[in-house]
């Protein structure tokens, strides 16, 4: 199960390997900001609360455009960051503004 949050929205998806966060966001049609898809606006900040280990390790975007802490601490861009297995993952849409 995808459990994706964000300030509106609630919804309970099967993830799809291969697919990113961001991918299931649209493919919902929930409400998520986004802007460049290329790992770099940072619009699409995420923090994972559950699933961590069934998600792709940070891209190299993401290790560029996140501070060490935050990636540590769970928070990934969700147009990087992959379904690699199913499993229960948990993602809370977490923009900086
Ligand atoms: S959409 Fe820009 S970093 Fe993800």
């Amino acid at each position: 199960m995808l459990e994706l949050k964000t300030r509106k929205t609630q919804k309970t998806i099967e993830p799809v390997t291969g697919l990113t966060i961001l991918d299931h966001a649209l493919k919902e049609d929930v409400d998520w900001g986004f802007s460049c898809t290329r790992g770099t606006c940072a619009r699409c900040r995420c923090f994972v609360a559950s699933g961590r280990e069934l998600l792709s390790l940070p891209s190299e975007e993401e290790e560029d455009r996140l501070e060490p802490e935050e990636l540590e601490q769970g928070y990934r861009l969700a147009c990087q960051c992959v379904v690699m297995q199913s499993g229960p993952i948990s993602v809370t849409h977490k923009p900086y503004f």
